[in-house]
């Protein structure tokens, strides 16, 4: 008995584990939203990007986050972030969007 309570505790915490990698692999929602504050809407209005969210492409997005990286220099872990947070949404997305 005491095994089995031992391996079933030592797959649940396997399990959690692997959940929770999964999780850090894409930024969540209030990262994002951080990100965008901190390093996007100092200079303009969340609007200039909510305007062109779902309209470009991986390579337009990565240049477009370089260019304004030039204007303040992001580094590279920053932009990546930024990256994975804006390519996926689609038009007038609610994390960037006022609703
Ligand atoms: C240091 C000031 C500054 C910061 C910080 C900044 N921007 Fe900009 N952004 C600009 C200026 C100036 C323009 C207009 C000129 C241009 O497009 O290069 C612009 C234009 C844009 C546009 C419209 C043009 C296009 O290519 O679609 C988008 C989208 C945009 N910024 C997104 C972002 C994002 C995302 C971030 C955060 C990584 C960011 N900006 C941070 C200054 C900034």
């Amino acid at each position: 008995m005491k095994y089995v309570v031992v391996s079933v505790m030592l797959l649940s915490s396997l399990l959690l584990f692997n959940v929770f990698q999964a999780k850090s692999a894409s930024p969540d929602e209030e990262v994002c939203k951080s990100y965008i504050v901190m390093f996007c809407t100092r200079c303009h209005k969340p609007e200039r990007i909510c305007k062109v969210l779902g309209t470009k492409t991986d390579d337009q997005w990565r240049a477009t986050i370089k260019r304004m990286g030039d204007y303040d220099e992001l580094d590279k872990q920053t932009r990546d972030t930024i990256f994975s947070c804006l390519s996926p949404l689609s038009l007038k997305d609610p994390m960037v969007c006022r609703k």
